[in-house]
């Protein structure tokens, strides 16, 4: 499977979110610059009170919100239709805290990618840097990946590792893991959109 290529219109990102943003902030500071090359369409989050959209209205960036009701399948089918509408090529969770549900995959199956904070498939799910503090690992980092079907089980595009401090708390090492991933993000993403990537099974290829 190829991603986006170069055809000269900048391409398109939409961006998930469901905490602060700060990772979200990255990408949305690289894409005020033109030579990024990248704009982004939309930013979402299942929760309106969410700092990354606030993030979004101030760097005047479209957003919409879409609540997980009782009906899971219809929330899925309506958070793809809702991206869809942005038409991006690329689909980036920063810290959407939400499982995307089966419609949403396949509609952007190869095109939907997420960070996860950890050296998967070391300590996946919702508490990463927790359980890799507690394992009591020397380094953590940060991991961006194709999102499939399973918890953070996707084909594994750019890691970065963070040292782990002696006197780190979870809250001191997610900061400094989270700077890397505004790092990983900015540039891995930017060059996947700008040049083009393949995923030939579990093996991403970026230029
Ligand atoms: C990031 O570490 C992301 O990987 C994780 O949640 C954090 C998002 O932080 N899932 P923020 O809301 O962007 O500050």
């Amino acid at each position: 499977m190829t991603g986006p290529e170069q055809h000269g219109a900048p391409k398109r990102i939409v961006l998930l979110a469901s905490g602060s943003g700060s990772t979200l902030q990255a990408l949305l500071d690289a894409a005020a610059d033109p030579a990024y090359g990248v704009v982004i369409a939309a930013v979402g989050s299942d929760r309106p009170t969410a700092g990354a959209i606030d993030r979004a209205r101030a760097a005047g960036v479209p957003t919409f919100v879409a609540p997980v009701g009782s009906d899971r399948d219809a929330w899925d089918v309506g958070l793809a239709d809702r991206v869809d509408s942005y038409a991006p090529d690329l689909v980036v969770s920063a810290g959407f805290m939400r499982l995307a549900g089966p419609a949403f995959l396949a509609r952007f199956a190869g095109r939907f990618l997420n960070s996860h904070p950890a050296l998967l498939p070391s300590f996946p799910g919702m508490h990463g840097v927790r359980d890799a503090l507690e394992y009591g690992v020397r380094l953590a980092g940060c991991t961006l990946f194709v999102v499939d079907g399973g918890v953070d089980t996707g084909p594994v595009i750019a890691q970065v590792g963070v040292p782990v401090l002696d006197d780190d708390d979870e809250s001191t090492l997610h900061e400094r893991i989270k700077d890397a991933e505004r790092a990983m993000l900015v540039d891995t993403v930017g060059r996947m959109l700008r040049e083009g990537y393949r995923v030939t099974g579990r093996k991403v290829t970026v230029p």
